[in-house]
C-alpha cells in the first residue's frame, strides 16, 4: 500500500510517499525558516500562505519522483494537529480535496505521533515496546509506547518545551532562528566550568521538566555581564554551553528514570531537539551502561518533515483504520 503523507503545522512544508513493501520512495521538504528569520521567530500567516504555494508543486514533485499517479496511492495522510490553525487548514484541506478527487481514504495523524515513530523509518529501528523522549519546540515528552497508538504519557513539560527554551536562549545571545542549532554551535566553544546553571526539577520525584527558569537563568547572567561592561564572544559561548549542559543534563536524568521506573531497555529520542549532537552522546552513554539502546531518526527527519506523516498514515491503514471524511485541523491536540 502507498501513502502520501503532508506535513504543513508549522514553518515546513512537507511531502513523501511511503510505501509497505519497499518504504520511503519519495520525499521532498520546503523549508520557510529563512523567510521567518527575519521576524526572529515563525509569522503565521506568512507561514500558511507559503504551505499554500509550496504545496502542490511538492505532491507534483513527490508523484514524479515515484514515477505514480494520484490514483495509484491507496490513502493520503496530513497532519491534523497540533499546530498553526492556518498552516493545519492548507495541508487538511488539500489532502481532503485529493482524497476526493482520487477517490480514496484520508488519515488526520497527530504531529507528535509522526515524531514519535520516526525513528521507524530507519533500518535500525525499535521494536516495541520503548520510552521516547519527545523534544520539538512545542513540546517535551517522555512516553511509554507499546505499540501504534498505545501510548502512556510518563512526564511533560510544566512551562516552556525545550526546543522553545534553546530558542528563546538564542535571542537573549543575539542569535537568529532557530536558536537550537546555533546554541549548540557556539557552546562548542564555551567553557563547561565558568557558569553552572540549575538542572530543573531534578531534585524531587517525578518526570516532568520545566525549562522556564533556565531562560530567566540565562537572562541573568547576560544582563550582568553587559552591565559589568561588554558581552565578549567568549562570555557569549560560555553562556551557550552552560545553558546546553543544563538542559541536556535534565534531559539525560529523566530518561535514565523513565528506564528505571519502566524497566524497559529501548529509548526513541525524537523531534527537533533531539538533533543536538550533545545530547546523542550524552544519552548513547547512559543507554550503553545500562545494557540498553538508544534510537534517533537521521538529521532529515528530526525536524517536521512529510515522510513521518506518510509513515504512520500507512501503519493505521494497515491496522485497518479510515477516518470519516470530516476535515480536521486541531491546534491543541494532546497525544
Ligand atoms: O520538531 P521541530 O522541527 O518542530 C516542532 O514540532 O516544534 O523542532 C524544532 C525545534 C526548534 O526549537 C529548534 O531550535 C530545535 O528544535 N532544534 C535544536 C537543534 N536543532 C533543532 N535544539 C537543540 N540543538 C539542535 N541541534
Ligand atoms: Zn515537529
Amino acid at each position: 500500500m502507498r501513502v502520501l503523507g503532508i506535513e504543513t503545522s508549522c514553518d515546513e512544508t512537507g511531502v513523501a510517499i511511503y510505501d509497505t513493501e519497499r518504504g520511503l520512495i519519495a520525499d521532498a521538504l520546503h523549508s520557510q525558516m529563512a523567510m521567518h528569520a527575519e521576524f526572529g521567530g515563525v509569522v503565521p500567516e506568512l507561514a500558511s500562505r507559503d504551505h499554500t504555494r509550496k504545496l502542490l508543486p511538492l505532491i507534483r514533485q513527490v508523484l514524479d519522483e515515484a514515477a505514480l499517479d494520484g490514483n495509484q496511492l491507496d490513502a493520503i495522510a496530513y497532519t491534523a494537529g497540533p499546530g498553526l490553525i492556518g498552516a493545519l487548514m492548507v495541508g487538511a484541506s488539500t489532502a481532503h480535496g485529493l482524497a476526493r478527487a482520487w477517490n480514496i481514504p484520508v488519515l488526520g495523524v497527530h504531529h507528535m505521533e509522526g515524531h514519535l515513530l520516526a525513528p521507524m523509518l530507519e533500518e535500525a529501528s525499535p521494536d516495541f515496546p520503548f520510552v521516547a523522549l519527545l523534544v520539538s519546540g512545542g513540546h517535551t515528552q517522555l512516553v511509554e509506547v507499546h505499540g501504534l497508538g498505545r501510548y502512556r504519557l510518563l512526564g511533560e513539560s510544566v512551562d516552556d518545551a525545550a526546543g522553545e527554551a534553546f530558542d528563546k536562549a538564542a535571542k537573549m545571545l543575539e542569535l537568529g532562528y532557530p536558536g537550537g542549532p546555533q546554541v549548540a554551535k557556539l557552546a562548542a566553544h564555551g567553557d563547561p566550568k565558568r557558569f553552572r546553571f540549575p538542572r530543573p526539577m531534578t531534585d524531587r520525584p517525578g518526570l516532568d521538566f520545566s525549562f522556564s527558569g533556565l531562560k530567566t537563568h540565562t537572562l541573568t547572567t547576560t544582563r550582568k555581564l553587559q552591565e559589568a561592561g561588554s558581552l565578549s564572544n567568549q562570555d557569549r559561548a560560555d553562556i551557550a554551553r552552560a545553558f546546553e549542559d543544563a538542559v541536556v543534563d535534565t534531559l539525560v536524568i529523566k530518561c535514565r528514570r523513565a528506564l528505571d521506573a519502566t524497566g524497559l531497555k529501548r529509548l526513541v529520542v525524537a523531534g527537533g531537539v533531539s538533533a543536538n549532537q550533545r545530547l546523542r552522546e550524552r544519552l548513547d552513554h547512559e543507554t550503553a551502561k545500562r545494557q540498553a539502546q538508544a534510537f534517533y531518526p537521521r538529521g532529515r527527519f528530526c525536524t517536521d518533515n512529510g515522510a513521518m506523516i506518510a509513515y504512520v498514515g500507512a501503519q493505521r491503514l494497515l491496522a485497518g483504520e479510515r477516518d470519516d471524511m470530516t476535515m480536521q485541523a486541531t491546534p491543541r491536540w494532546p497525544l
